[in-house]
């Protein structure tokens, strides 16, 4: 671990009133893919944000809660920006509730969604539901904000929506095919730098290891003995971090959808190559699944190819279809402004659909429309973000997941444009599909002068007071299952890895009702997989089961929260 100098008490304005929030944080979905085209994911939160006047509050325990809709109930807690210094001015965490439904609760059971930068807070709200259901209903479920992100005092890199947009405007998040890298580059810098000026304060505080610790003061405030909890795909690395610095408290803990720790705290490239090995695998799963299901399921199946053995198509056209948009993109004029499809885009859309196997059918029907049109509306459609303007604070998600990323990483073999290129290029190799989108919109790394106050880089096989259960899904296009399998490695003895075969991004991606047994069981009872526990496909994506269920969890359910979840 590393500490730097601590930071001076009289600097205020880490604790901001929620006054000064004058526009609620629009999330945005992308970590890397921060293009403007995946917001469709997310109902705008400031639309819910209206008052919801007359606010009831009560105390429980340490917190004070506050109405916040739907059963839910909202508090904040305070941590010391810097928690190797006494003097610390204080950082207010943004927390959620959902209370257990069973009449004696076995506790707190805190959730986070991924990111980083992903808002424990929007995910319970979200689909908090869900997560308590999976648990039978046995747990408080709580969101928390970590530092930075949502409305744990955000990192904000600009002043308002305007200067946001401004900024924004007409600048990819990702280097498109043949762009101009100088071009691009200089405003990844320029945001870097933007971000630094803004709040170089407090980001060196922003690091997972003063989340982890944040993590433990929440259990102690909650008055309990032991942590339990859930982590998604970058929640695995929160999760990591915290049952290896406090091995002692590790309760009912779960990783879904794993970072390999010592992958993801190292070389931002290296991190970014390994994570995409199956991106291309569920494109092919995408098409052959697709011949399977056959064209009243999959609007890419063709009838007179469908009776066809053998030979896969879906794929390649798929595949051809994206290349040709190189040459020449797509209009699409059946819009209130007529806009451009382009090979990024469509890149884009195919890289978050293969995040969620329910999101295939649409994917499969708007790309079909879009051969027979010739038009990229059936894509704006079904990918587009229309209307910003609700929430014209569009940067907090996007903007808290660099600081962090580029914190608990490095880039020491990568340290100037063209070696970081030479780096992308190796990750092309690996996802043709993925590795420039993801390579260089990590690119900001590469500015992020700032140093962590404290990054945890291992030991990962301290001794736990419980066994962590630790998921992969095969399919997996990010946190590929091998990650998984190497956690449990790493960990030695201390966590147990369940295979699920399954493609999307956790084992919410293309869910089982076997895995969400071996799940329930571990939270309600208690009792872990044996080693070498896997579970099956259950079905295929193009023609999902109608009475799915596993205890009270349905289908549309886990689909739901498939949704909340980030991408890492
Ligand atoms: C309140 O927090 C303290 C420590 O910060 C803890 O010991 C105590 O159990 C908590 N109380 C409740 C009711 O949770
Ligand atoms: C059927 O598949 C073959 C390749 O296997 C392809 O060449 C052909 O164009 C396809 N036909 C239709 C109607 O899609
Ligand atoms: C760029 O960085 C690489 C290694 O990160 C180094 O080998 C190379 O000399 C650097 N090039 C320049 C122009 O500094
Ligand atoms: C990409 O793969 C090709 C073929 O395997 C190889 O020749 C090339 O060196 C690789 N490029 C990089 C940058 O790794
Ligand atoms: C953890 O791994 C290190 C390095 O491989 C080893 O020296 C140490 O004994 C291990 N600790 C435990 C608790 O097994």
């Amino acid at each position: 671990m590393e500490k730097q100098a601590g930071l001076s008490p009289q600097n205020q304005k880490f604790t901001r009133s929620a006054a000064r929030n004058k526009f609620k944080p629009y999330v945005v979905f992308i970590l890397v893919l921060t293009m403007l085209c995946y917001l469709q994911f997310w109902q705008p939160s400031c639309r819910t944000a209206r008052a919801q006047a007359p606010l009831k509050t009560y105390r429980d325990g340490n917190f004070t809660w506050t109405d916040c809709g739907s059963g839910l109930t909202c508090s904040t807690f305070e941590v010391p920006v810097d928690w190797h210094n006494s003097d610390s001015p204080r950082f207010k965490l943004a927390l959620i509730r959902l209370k257990a439904t069973k009449k004696v609760s076995k506790g707190a059971l805190f959730v986070n969604p991924g990111g980083p930068g992903g808002s424990g807070v929007d995910f319970i709200k979200r689909a908090g539901d869900v997560v308590s259901k999976m648990v039978d209903g046995h747990y408080d479920i709580i969101g928390f904000d970590p530092r930075g992100v949502g409305d744990s005092n955000t990192i904000r890199c600009f002043e308002d929506g305007i200067e946001s947009k401004k900024f924004m405007a007409n600048r990819p998040q990702a280097l498109g095919y043949g762009d101009n890298v100088a071009n691009f580059a200089a405003v990844q810098e320029a945001f870097a730098s933007q971000c630094i000026r803004k709040n170089k304060d407090f980001l060196p505080y922003v690091s997972t290891a003063s989340v982890a610790r944040d993590l433990d003061a929440l259990r102690e405030a909650f008055g309990e003995d032991v942590t339990n909890y859930i982590g998604f795909s970058y929640g695995t690395f929160i999760g990591a971090v915290y049952v290896n610095m406090f091995p002692d408290r590790v309760g009912r803990f779960m990783v879904d959808g794993c970072l390999d720790p010592s992958l993801y705290s190292g070389e931002n490239l290296k991190l970014v190559a390994s994570s995409l090995i199956h991106t291309d695998d569920g494109i092919d799963a995408m098409g052959s699944a697709c011949e399977a299901a056959g064209p009243e399921k999959c609007a890419l199946a063709r009838k007179s190819n469908n009776s066809l053995s053998g030979d896969s198509y879906v794929a390649s056209t798929i595949r051809k279809f994206v290349n040709n948009l190189i040459e020449k993109p797509l209009l699409a004029t059946n819009q209130p402004v007529i806009s451009v499809v382009t090979e990024l885009d469509v890149s884009g859309f195919l890289f978050s659909s293969t995040y969620k196997a329910a999101l295939w059918p649409r994917f499969a029907e708007a790309i079909d429309e879009a051969i027979r049109t010739g038009r990229g509306d059936a894509i704006v459609d079904a990918s587009m973000q229309r209307d910003t303007d609700l929430c014209p604070l569009v940067e907090p998600y996007l903007a808290a997941q660099s600081p962090i990323m580029c914190l608990d990483g490095h880039h020491d073999e990568h340290q100037n444009l063209t070696s970081w290129m030479q780096g992308v290029d190796e990750a092309i190799n690996v996802s043709s599909t993925a590795g420039r989108i993801m390579g260089t919109s990590m690119m900001r790394c590469l500015y992020w002068n700032v140093k962590a106050s404290e990054r945890y880089t291992g030991p990962w096989n301290r001794t736990t007071k419980n066994k962590v259960l630790i998921v992969g899904a095969t399919g997996d296009p990010v946190t590929p299952v091998e990650n998984a399998a190497r956690l449990e490695e790493l960990m030695e003895g201390n966590g147990v890895f369940h295979k699920h075969y399954g493609w999307g991004h956790c084992s919410l991606g293309q869910p089982s009702q076997c895995t969400l047994q071996v799940i329930k069981k571990y939270f309600v009872d208690g009792e872990l997989p044996p080693k070498g526990s896997n579970c099956p496909f259950e079905y295929n994506p193009f023609d999902p089961p109608v009475a799915f269920s596993e205890g009270e969890v349905s289908y549309d359910d886990i689909a739901r929260a498939a949704y909340a979840i980030k991408p890492f």
